[in-house]
């Protein structure tokens, strides 16, 4: 379980509260949507449950413990996030060495990288773009490249940004039964969106930020 409980954050110290009191939590195997209008501060709350920003009051806890203190880098061990522009997460030469990155960065050596970074590729089906420039490919493609990066990474959550806007019908299907497919495995994913449609026909849960 991961939880935000009684979090405010702001972003500077005479700003106004994005968030004020927020709590949720997300349990195993949840599809979770986030909505909510323009500004509202979706973004702002996934930063803090991966560790980018640190709430100005209340805890961020996993699994019981309070996690507040660690930061974005070692969270990754089990939350995996998706930017709303992933082409700003992607620094490596090739897919390939973009999935490689984070579990070597996790001491993973030798065939069992390998293998990892294989089954990862192929399981978002980009294994065909190993070789390429990450940034040169489409963003839904992109999308993939680092969702495959989280897998390799045995994540327990995968958080994404508004993953569909502006993608086409045939992209946006891929990623739904790709999500589906990951929460059958266990894994939690928390969906930033504006659509409805996606909500309602795949969505356990909804949390409107108002
Ligand atoms: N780095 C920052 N510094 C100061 N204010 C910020 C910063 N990032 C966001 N904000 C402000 O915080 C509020 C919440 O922003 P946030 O990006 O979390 O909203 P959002 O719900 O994700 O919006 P959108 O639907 O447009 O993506 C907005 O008023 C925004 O202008
Ligand atoms: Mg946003």
């Amino acid at each position: 379980m991961l939880e935000l409980q009684n979090v405010s954050f702001r972003y500077t110290p005479r700003g106004n509260n994005i968030l004020s009191h927020f709590s949720a939590s997300f349990g195993e195997g949840e599809l979770v949507a986030v909505t909510g209008r323009n500004g509202s501060g979706k973004t702002t709350m996934t930063r803090i449950l991966v560790g980018l920003e640190k709430p100005s009051e209340g805890i961020v806890s996993y699994e019981g413990n309070d996690i507040s203190a660690e930061d974005a880098s070692a969270r990754s061990r089990f939350i995996g996030y998706v930017f709303q522009q992933p082409d700003r997460q992607m620094f490596m030469p090739t897919v390939r060495e973009e999935v490689a990155f984070g579990p070597r960065m996790q001491g993973l050596t030798g065939k069992a990288l390998d293998d990892a970074v294989e089954n990862a590729m192929r399981a978002v089906d980009v294994a065909e773009e190993a070789d390429r420039y990450p940034r040169s490919l489409p963003r839904g493609t992109q999308q993939r490249v680092a969702i495959a990066s989280a897998i390799a990474m045995n994540i327990r959550y995968l958080i994404l940004d508004e993953p569909t806007s502006g993608q086409d019908g045939n992209e946006k299907k891929r990623l739904i039964s790709l999500m589906n497919a990951l929460r059958k495995q266990g894994i939690t994913v928390i969906l930033v969106t504006h659509d409805m449609d996606i909500v309602a026909s795949d969505c356990s849960r909804v949390i409107v930020i108002a």
